[in-house]
């Protein structure tokens, strides 16, 4: 059985110091074994906010992995911007933007959905490139076959439930498809700071005898702001508790209630 923590949009330049103690001194009680951050670790990429993402991430007992957001690059420096986007990224968080981390029960591949152009000038949104798709198929079928798979990355690879029609992670269904070949029973992300999720279309097709007895499934799973004062709608900050055991994934909202962190109360269609 292994535990993660599921943390996403931090967006330090804009938190709330109470939230992210709390989150902090939840995390280190909790000690799962492994904390998974889906990227805007800042609010505009500045030095100063990156020095406390870093100094919380100093904070954090068990070991951690992320990936970049769209509000981890520079917005208005467009030379950094276009040249070296991921520069104070790689000094302060991680020098790897796709990280990979497994041990004997959970493997976890990385993308980074981040991009410095968009042919429509949204800048925000992010996309896989068919190279990408290529390689995290071959890292995940490099995984031993027991473990249990999961793919992380900042944008959505699944729609809200309550806007069927907005926009995901270019590429999705390339790469929904690539996952599901090999088996990823998880994709995790955020960006939209709302909780949201759902078993992919089609996963629980059998392809073959492995797959009917494990009675593998692609649950695709979004996280809501764990510590960012920049909420949208009505959630409060949250973050995802996940447990893997026997081949599936159960996961828990946990949100923070003005004081403590509590069990969210979940519909079928997310919070
Ligand atoms: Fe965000
Ligand atoms: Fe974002």
């Amino acid at each position: 059985m292994k535990r993660i923590a599921h943390i996403s949009d931090l967006h330090f330049g804009c938190t709330n110091p109470e939230v992210v103690d709390g989150l902090v001194a939840e995390l280190n009680a909790d000690r799962p074994d492994l904390i998974i951050a889906s990227g805007d670790f800042t609010m505009r990429s500045r030095r100063a906010e990156y020095v406390q993402a870093r100094a919380f991430l100093d904070r954090l007992v068990s070991p951690w992995i992320g990936v970049p957001g769209n509000h981890d690059i520079a917005y208005f420096a467009l030379p950094t911007r276009f040249f070296r986007p991921f520069r104070r990224y790689r000094r302060f968080i991680d020098a790897r933007t796709e990280p990979t981390f497994v041990d004997d029960e959970i493997g976890v591949v990385c993308l980074n959905t981040v991009r410095s152009w968009a042919w429509d000038a949204d800048w925000s949104q992010g996309r896989l490139s068919h190279d990408q798709i290529a390689r995290a198929e071959a890292r995940l079928a490099a995984f031993p076959d027991n473990v249990f798979r999961i793919v992380v990355g900042h944008h959505p690879f699944i729609a809200p439930p309550w806007n069927a029609k907005a926009r995901r992670v270019g590429r999705a269904d390339t790469a929904l498809a690539a996952f599901q070949r090999q088996r990823v029973g998880l994709t995790l992300a955020g960006h939209l700071h709302r909780h949201y999720s759902r078993f992919v279309e089609g996963s629980d097709v059998r392809t073959d005898a492995c797959d009917a007895a494990s009675g593998h499934r692609l649950l695709a799973v979004q996280a809501g702001s764990a510590t960012s004062t920049r909420l949208r709608g009505m959630e409060p900050n949250a973050y995802n508790r996940i447990v893997v055991e026997n081949g599936a994934a159960t996961v828990t909202v946990r949100l923070w209630n003005g004081t403590a962190w509590e069990d969210a109360a979940l519909t079928p269609e997310g919070l």
